[in-house]
Protein backbone atom coordinates (compact mmCIF):
# COMPACT_ATOMS: atom_id res chain seq x y z
CA UNK A 1 0.00 0.00 0.00
CA UNK A 2 1.43 3.74 -0.81
CA UNK A 3 1.62 5.57 1.64
CA UNK A 4 3.14 8.44 0.07
CA UNK A 5 1.08 8.80 -3.31
CA UNK A 6 2.83 11.47 -4.34
CA UNK A 7 6.17 9.58 -4.70
CA UNK A 8 5.07 6.13 -4.83
CA UNK A 9 6.66 5.31 -1.28
CA UNK A 10 5.18 2.72 0.24
CA UNK A 11 4.65 1.37 3.50
CA UNK A 12 6.62 -1.71 2.65
CA UNK A 13 9.71 0.67 1.61
CA UNK A 14 9.48 2.75 4.50
CA UNK A 15 9.47 -0.42 7.17
CA UNK A 16 12.23 -1.73 5.39
CA UNK A 17 14.14 1.36 5.51
CA UNK A 18 13.23 1.76 9.74
CA UNK A 19 14.00 -1.79 10.10
CA UNK A 20 17.09 -2.18 7.88
CA UNK A 21 19.08 0.77 7.20
CA UNK A 22 17.80 2.44 10.90
CA UNK A 23 15.72 5.40 9.41
CA UNK A 24 13.50 4.77 12.04
CA UNK A 25 12.29 8.72 12.65
CA UNK A 26 10.70 10.48 10.29
CA UNK A 27 13.63 12.82 9.83
CA UNK A 28 15.57 10.05 8.55
CA UNK A 29 12.90 8.65 6.20
CA UNK A 30 13.05 11.91 4.80
CA UNK A 31 17.02 11.91 4.11
CA UNK A 32 16.49 8.74 2.20
CA UNK A 33 13.34 9.64 0.42
CA UNK A 34 11.58 12.57 -1.06
CA UNK A 35 8.71 11.59 1.59
CA UNK A 36 6.08 14.80 1.97
CA UNK A 37 7.89 16.89 0.18
CA UNK A 38 4.97 17.86 -2.25
CA UNK A 39 1.03 17.79 -0.15
CA UNK A 40 2.42 16.06 2.94
CA UNK A 41 -0.53 13.98 3.47
CA UNK A 42 1.89 10.70 3.83
CA UNK A 43 3.41 12.29 7.23
CA UNK A 44 0.98 11.94 9.69
CA UNK A 45 0.57 7.83 8.53
CA UNK A 46 4.39 7.59 8.51
CA UNK A 47 4.38 8.54 11.80
CA UNK A 48 2.10 5.92 12.69
CA UNK A 49 3.82 3.07 10.76
CA UNK A 50 7.12 4.23 13.10
CA UNK A 51 5.12 4.08 16.10
CA UNK A 52 3.49 0.98 15.38
CA UNK A 53 6.81 -0.37 14.38
CA UNK A 54 8.65 0.58 17.48
CA UNK A 55 5.37 -0.80 19.78
CA UNK A 56 6.07 -4.50 17.88
CA UNK A 57 9.30 -4.09 19.32
CA UNK A 58 11.00 -3.65 15.60
CA UNK A 59 12.72 -0.61 15.71
CA UNK A 60 15.05 0.96 19.00
CA UNK A 61 13.12 4.03 19.57
CA UNK A 62 9.78 5.29 18.77
CA UNK A 63 10.05 8.38 16.33
S1 LIG B 1 1.50 11.84 -0.31
FE1 LIG B 1 3.56 12.17 0.24
S2 LIG B 1 3.99 14.18 -0.45
FE2 LIG B 1 1.94 13.82 -1.07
Amino acid sequence: MYICVCHGISDKTITKLAIHHGAYEIRKIRQLTPLGSQCGKCVRPTKELLQKLAADHLLPQAC
